[in-house]
């Protein structure tokens, strides 16, 4: 309780320094503090070098695309909902990544994107803001979580054990009042086809009515199964030059072994370095992508056989 109290304060003052100041004080907190390490900030920074250098142009490019991120729409309605919601449970990803699909969409204009894991709405704000601002472009996003029953235990229990980062915290249900990705503006529902379900029966009816995707981004079930299932499936419907995100890809080793077993001619990367203070995650941990190839595959690791995933 009281670590919770001072973690607040923390994140209040620190909320309340200027701008410009703001650097200057995280450099210093990572330097002193144990568990922040030069490493990690370094490789934060490396990872966005290196996400620069291979999707975009220049720095300033990336740049002008974080500005509108932090300028626009999607920072007015995340203060709205941070200013009805005020807890912690509302951040259930991380702004990096979210940053990262942003820039990702406005810079290569994808046709069809989709997303597994909703909740408040946060990735979804992001990538549909994008879609919007090209004018161009469709989101579907798959969520179970309107359908959870919070007064059957084993339905909980099922959840949560399937979704080991966020039921650590206990925030496994959106406010009773509100639907996933409540914190979407109507503005921007023009755009976006939103599903409500499981991944494990969805996905697979989604991904053939489309036929092929352009951008997947997985933030639903971190189970090592639930995410090989995705990936697998992701991958098979991704068109030439499409692109995989994974959140949270430090839970188990499925991404990994994905990259390596399953799509081995995919390229592969840390999309964000997720940081461990000034961010109430209290862990690290990393995005990752993966690439299909441009040319055609002919590889049979593509097609080989998927890991059984029961619905249970
Ligand atoms: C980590 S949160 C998503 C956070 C979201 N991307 C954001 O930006 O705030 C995970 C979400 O995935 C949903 N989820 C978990 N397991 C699922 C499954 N098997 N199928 C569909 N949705 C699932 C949960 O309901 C929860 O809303």
């Amino acid at each position: 309780m009281l670590v919770r109290q001072v973690k607040r304060a923390r994140q209040k003052s620190f909320d309340l320094t200027p701008n410009w100041v703001k650097p200057a004080i995280q450099k210093a907190f990572y330097v002193l503090h144990p568990d922040a390490s030069w490493e990690t900030y370094k490789d934060k920074e490396l990872t966005r070098q290196a996400f620069i250098e291979r999707f975009f142009d220049s720095e300033a490019e990336l740049d002008s695309y974080e500005a509108e991120f932090m300028n626009g729409v999607i920072a007015e309605n995340l203060k709205r909902a941070y200013d009805e919601l005020g807890d912690e449970t509302f951040y259930d990803i991380h702004k990096d990544d979210c940053v990262r699909y942003y820039a990702y969409i406005r810079k290569y204009k994808p046709e069809t994107v989709v997303e597994t894991g909703v909740f408040h709405g946060v990735s979804t704000l992001a990538m549909l803001a994008a879609l919007d601002k090209n004018d161009h472009g469709t989101l579907y996003s798959i969520d179970y979580s309107s359908l959870l029953d919070p007064t059957d235990d084993a339905d909980v229990e099922r959840y949560e054990r399937r979704r080991p980062s966020c039921a650590q915290r206990n925030s496994h249900l959106v406010p009773e009042d509100k639907e996933p990705g409540w914190i979407v503006p109507e503005k921007l529902h023009g755009r976006w086809e939103y599903v409500a379900g499981r991944s494990q029966r969805e996905l697979p009816k989604l991904l053939s009515k489309l036929g092929s995707v352009d951008m997947f981004v997985h933030d639903s079930e971190h189970s090592k199964t639930g995410m090989l299932f995705e990936f697998d499936l992701a991958w098979e419907h991704l068109s030439p030059g499409g692109m995989l995100f994974s959140h949270h890809v430090a839970w188990n080793d499925a991404f990994e072994t994905f990259v390596t077993e399953r799509a081995p001619n995919a390229e592969h990367g840390k999309t964000a370095v997720h940081y461990v203070h000034f961010d109430k995650h209290s862990q690290p941990g990393w995005g990752k992508y993966a690439r299909k190839p441009f040319t055609h595959v002919t590889n049979d690791t593509l097609s080989a056989p998927r890991q059984a995933v029961s619905d249970d």
